[in-house]
């Protein structure tokens, strides 16, 4: 069974950074292979990672769908065959660790079979890793259609506003909602001093959130976004490595 955490929060809070962040981490402790899923529709994390684009799952999807619409699927095999192919050949595999990339939700039109397809892939490939890493947009509808799969750890990002806090309240009240099954619950503040001001420590309490750690601003994340560098050749003595280092060390795995 592998171990799956998937990463939400407001935009901009550093979901995608962090998901990288993580990869690194357990690459670094020889914990692979890792399958890192960019659920995103506004796919980056490829890029963070210093890999190249890949087809999305969309893309497959939508081809899928245009070839059977115009008759071109050859005689002899069946939809789900090339899907599946399609599927595997989506799968951009690194050093220690394969990326896939979701890509575009559904546009107008029946999507269920493509879906339930899909979901199936998604359920089968994940069995063949150690780890799932999961960046999500905040939203996380979509997640429940993907798999079927149980969340071991959900992180849920934020900065240091109480904006930020809300947001995440909203995030982890849509998992009930959404009877997503999680485990466990995290909150991750980034960008932050190590000393919250008094008020959001209140609003955090209140929302019930559970504080996992807390990411300071980094100088050498800041420059290796600026200069297009992969997160995964970051210095481990980097301020926001330590950090992840040590919420990883409490998440016991
Ligand atoms: N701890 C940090 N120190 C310095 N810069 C950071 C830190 N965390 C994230 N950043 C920077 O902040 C920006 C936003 O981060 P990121 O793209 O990871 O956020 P996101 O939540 O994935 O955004 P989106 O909602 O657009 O997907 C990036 O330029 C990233 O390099
Ligand atoms: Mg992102």
């Amino acid at each position: 069974m592998s171990y799956t955490i998937a990463i939400s929060g407001k935009g901009g809070t550093g979901k995608t950074t962090i998901s990288a962040l993580i990869t690194k981490n357990l690459i670094e402790k020889g914990k692979t292979p890792i399958l890192v899923i960019d659920a995103d529709p506004n796919s980056n994390l490829y890029y963070v990672l210093g890999v190249e684009k890949g087809e999305t799952i969309g893309g497959v999807r939508e081809d899928l769908l245009r070839e059977v619409k115009s008759g071109k699927i050859p005689a002899g095999i069946s939809k789900e065959t090339i899907f599946e192919l399609k599927f595997q050949s989506s799968i951009l595999e690194s050093k220690g660790f394969d990326l896939l990339t979701m890509g575009r939700p559904e546009g107008p039109g029946c999507y269920c079979y493509a879906n339930l397809v899909l979901r199936r892939c998604i359920d089968e490939l994940s069995k063949n890793y150690k780890f799932v890493i999961m960046d999500n947009e905040a939203g996380m509808e979509h997640l429940s259609r993907r798999t079927t799969q149980n969340i071991d750890d959900l992180l849920i990002t934020s900065d240091s506003t109480p904006m930020g806090i809300i947001t995440a309240g909203r995030i982890r009240d849509l998992v009930d909602e959404l009877e997503l099954r999680v485990d466990n619950i995290y909150l991750i503040i980034n960008r932050s001093n190590p000393e919250l001001n008094e008020n959001l420590i209140e609003l955090i309490k209140e929302k019930n959130l559970n504080l996992l750690g807390i990411i300071p601003e980094d100088e050498n994340l800041i420059e290796y976004s600026l200069n297009e560098k992969s997160i995964l050749d970051l210095p481990t003595d980097s301020l926001s490595f330590l950090a992840v280092n040590a919420i990883i060390q409490k998440l016991l795995i």
